[in-house]
């Protein structure tokens, strides 16, 4: 390996870089002789999930309200402070506990959500419009990783079917596209050049029919910090999180399957459905068991992490080894 690369700390490094094609790999190297270690992903296993930083980000406003203690299967909610300093964001940076203080300066007002592609009424909505076009519900949903950690949130939002039902998709449109907002000027994670920014989700469109899947625009009873993918993403609780995509500025009903920037990074390791599935293992580690943010025993992971009944039809049929 060339001696330019620089030295990088323990809880930088990840093995991905093995795995990749060789295309990848020179370009992910060539970031990393800039300086930019950006090559973990949704990728690197952390030993031990630690507890947020003791200089977690602290909490402003009115104190956090859920209106349940505990997820449908009577786990506790995680808390506010670890959900809001404990974050996957690789814009910001690909250091979890470092993202709540980078993502402080996300512009998140006013903001706007493009909806069109493949339907009948596209349309520019702002956020705040649409959150008094639909009643904003809480939903309390376990998010699992694909790095296997875990965490039960009560997010606010409301269906996505409700706003496909205003832009009503056209008979060709069999997918829906999601994409997050490119800002290098606030967003030094985009430096890296590993990536296909800007960050990309998709789902079937009869995924997004499911009443499961939300945009969320806050939890615990207050708007949606940047951290967290403010002001407005998805939630699809059934699905490994990296499918939940934050900072949404675009939504496309398309006809063909969408590239995702993970399935563009390392196609291989992170498939188009990513359904929580314990029998299915990634590349490189058991999906058998996961560790909840806030415990140190591990559990089980649950199929469709725990949403089976509300999902299952959605892949019957399906060999879901091959289409992970
Ligand atoms: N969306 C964008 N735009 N960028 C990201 O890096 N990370 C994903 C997902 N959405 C990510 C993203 C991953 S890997 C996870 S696990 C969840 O966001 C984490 O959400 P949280 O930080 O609110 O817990």
């Amino acid at each position: 390996m060339s001696s330019k690369i620089p030295k990088i700390s323990a809880s930088e490094i990840t093995p991905e870089h093995i795995y990749l094609n060789r295309r990848k790999f020179m370009k992910g190297i060539g970031s990393l002789a800039l300086g930019t270690v950006a090559l973990s992903a949704c990728a690197s296993m952390p030993a031990v999930p630690s507890a947020p930083a003791s200089e977690a980000v602290a909490v402003e406003g009115p104190p956090p309200v859920a209106g349940a203690e505990t997820d449908e299967l009577g786990d506790p909610l995680n808390t506010f402070e670890e959900i809001t300093n404990y974050n996957n964001y690789y814009e910001f940076s690909v250091d979890k506990q470092a993202v709540a203080g980078l993502a402080r300066d996300l512009p998140v007002s006013p903001w706007s959500v493009t909806v069109g592609g493949l339907v009948n009424n596209p349309g520019v909505y702002d956020v705040d419009d649409l959150k008094r076009m639909f009643d904003i519900e809480e939903r309390i949903y376990r998010l699992r990783c694909v790095e296997a950690w875990s965490m039960v949130i009560p997010w606010l939002g409301f269906p996505l079917h409700k706003l496909l039902a205003v832009v009503e998709p056209q008979s060709e449109a069999r997918y829906v596209r999601f994409e997050t907002a490119y800002l290098p000027e606030v967003m030094p994670g985009l430096r890296s050049r590993f990536y296909e920014w800007p960050y990309t989700e998709g789902l079937r469109l009869d995924e997004a029919m499911n009443d499961l899947a939300i945009l969320s625009t806050g939890l615990y009873g207050k708007d949606m910090l940047p951290q967290n993918g403010a002001p407005i993403r998805l939630v699809v609780p059934w699905k490994y999180g990296f499918k939940s995509i934050k900072s949404i500025v675009k939504i496309d009903l398309v006809a063909e399957q969408p590239t995702s920037l993970w399935m563009a990074a390392a196609g291989n390791e992170y498939g188009f459905y990513a359904n929580v599935n314990p029998e299915v293992n990634h590349p490189r580690w058991s999906q058998a068991s996961e560790r909840r943010i806030g415990e140190s025993a591990r559990r089980a992971t649950l199929m469709f992490n725990g949403y089976e009944e509300q999902v299952a039809y959605l892949y019957e049929g399906m060999d879901l080894r091959a289409n992970y």
